[in-house]
C-alpha cells in the first residue's frame, strides 16, 4: 500500500472548494429515476445520459471527482472514448461504487446489511488497472423507535471498514458512506444521537481494521428529522447538529467529509452546506464539502427527458448546480446564485 499516493488522491478529491458528482445509481434506481421523466429505461438511454453528465463543459472547475457504476465504468462515449478517459482527460478523477446492495440482514427485521465483499479484493483490482482511483461503499440505517439496532450497526460499520482496508490495499480511496436514512418521523435530536452511535461504530472498525484515516473521505449524512417530521427546524439548527455529531465523532485525521444529499431538495442541500461554512469554517478540522446524487442531477434530469435537443440545456442546470454547491463551500452562496 502506498499511503502517500492515498493521501494525495483523497486530497485531490477534496481541494479547491470542489466536490464530487455521485453518479453510481445501480441500474434498477437509475430506471426509477428514468421513468418519472418517461425516459425509456434501457441501457442505451442510461449511456447517453452518463455522456451527458462527465461531458458538461467546464465541470471540472467545480467537481474533483465522479462516482460511476459497474455498467457505466465499462461503457464508452458516443465517440468511443472509455468514459473513465473521457473523465480523466476532463480533469476529473473516476471513482467506482463497490457494494453490491443491501439485502435483509437475518434476524434484524426491517434492517439491511450492504453486500459484495466476497470477490472484493478481484474487483478493485480489476477496476484499478481500468483507472479507478477511488472506491464507495454505501451502508444504509433505518430510524425508528428502536432501530438501528447495535446489530445492523455492527455488521455495517465492520463491513464498511473491511472494504476500506481492501480499497487501501488496491490503491484507491475509500469513499465510507454510513447513511442514516431521512425517512420517519424521527426528531432532529434522535437523527443526531443516531449518527453519532454509527459514526462512532464506524470509526471504531476503521481503526480495529488498520485504515489510514488521511486516506479516506467520509461520506455522511446530514442531521435532519426525517421527512414525516412535523418538527419545524432552521437551517442553523441543522447545521448545528450536523457539524456537532461530526465533530464528536470524526478524528481529525481524515481527509474530508463529503455530505450526500439524501432525498433534499437540491437548494436545501446547498444552502445548508453553505450554512455549515458560514458559522463553523473556522473550527472545523477537515475539508467540508458535497458527494451528492440527488441534489445535483435533478434539475439535469428534468430538463434532459431523454431528449438530446435538451441535452445542452441539461448540462447548463448541472453546472449551474455544481457551481451553487462550489460556492455553499466557500460559505458564499446566496439564493441569487441560483437561476431565475
Ligand atoms: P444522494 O445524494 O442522492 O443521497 O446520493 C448519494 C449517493 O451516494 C448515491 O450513490
Amino acid at each position: 500500500m502506498n499511503s502517500q499516493a492515498l493521501i494525495d488522491t483523497a486530497a485531490a478529491l477534496v481541494a479547491d472548494d470542489k466536490g464530487l458528482l455521485a453518479m453510481d445509481e445501480s441500474t434498477p434506481t437509475c430506471n426509477k429515476r428514468f421513468a418519472v421523466y418517461g425516459i425509456p429505461q434501457n441501457e442505451d438511454y442510461r449511456r447517453a445520459y452518463r455522456e451527458l453528465l462527465i461531458t458538461t463543459p467546464g465541470l471540472s472547475t467545480y467537481i474533483s471527482g465522479a462516482i460511476l457504476y459497474d455498467e457505466t465504468i465499462l461503457q464508452n462515449t458516443q465517440d468511443g472514448t472509455s468514459m473513465i478517459t473521457a473523465l480523466t482527460a476532463a480533469g476529473i478523477i473516476p471513482g467506482i461504487k463497490v457494494d453490491t446492495g443491501a439485502p435483509a440482514l437475518a434476524g434484524h427485521p426491517g434492517e439491511q446489511v450492504s453486500a459484495g465483499l466476497d470477490g472484493l479484493r478481484e474487483r478493485l483490482a480489476d477496476y484499478a488497472r481500468l483507472g479507478a482511483r477511488f472506491a464507495k461503499w454505501r451502508a444504509k440505517f433505518v430510524v425508528k423507535a428502536d432501530l438501528p439496532s447495535h446489530g445492523c450497526i455492527e455488521a455495517n460499520a465492520h463491513a464498511l471498514a473491511r472494504y476500506a482496508a481492501l480499497s487501501q490495499e488496491a490503491g484507491m480511496v475509500p469513499i465510507v458512506e454510513p447513511e442514516v436514512l431521512m425517512d420517519g418521523d424521527h426528531s432532529l435530536a434522535r437523527c443526531r444521537t443516531v449518527t453519532e452511535t454509527v459514526q462512532h461504530a464506524v470509526f471504531a472498525q476503521l481503526r480495529s481494521q488498520r485504515v489510514l484515516l488521511e486516506g479516506i473521505i467520509l461520506k455522511p449524512n446530514m442531521v435532519l428529522p426525517g421527512t414525516d417530521s412535523a418538527e419545524s427546524v432552521t437551517t442553523d439548527m441543522i447545521a448545528e447538529a450536523t457539524i456537532g455529531a461530526l465533530l464528536r465523532t470524526v478524528p481529525a485525521a481524515v481527509a474530508g467529509v463529503a455530505f450526500l444529499s439524501g432525498g433534499q431538495t437540491p437548494e436545501r442541500a446547498t444552502v445548508r452546506l453553505n450554512a455549515m461554512h458560514v458559522r463553523y469554517a473556522a473550527c472545523l478540522p477537515w475539508a467540508l464539502t458535497f458527494s451528492f446524487s440527488r441534489a445535483l442531477q435533478q434539475p439535469v434530469l428534468e430538463i434532459w427527458r431523454g431528449a438530446a435537443d435538451n441535452a445542452q440545456a441539461a448540462q447548463r442546470a448541472l453546472l449551474q448546480r455544481a457551481l451553487c454547491n462550489h460556492a455553499a463551500r466557500r460559505g458564499t452562496y446566496v439564493s441569487t446564485t441560483e437561476p431565475s
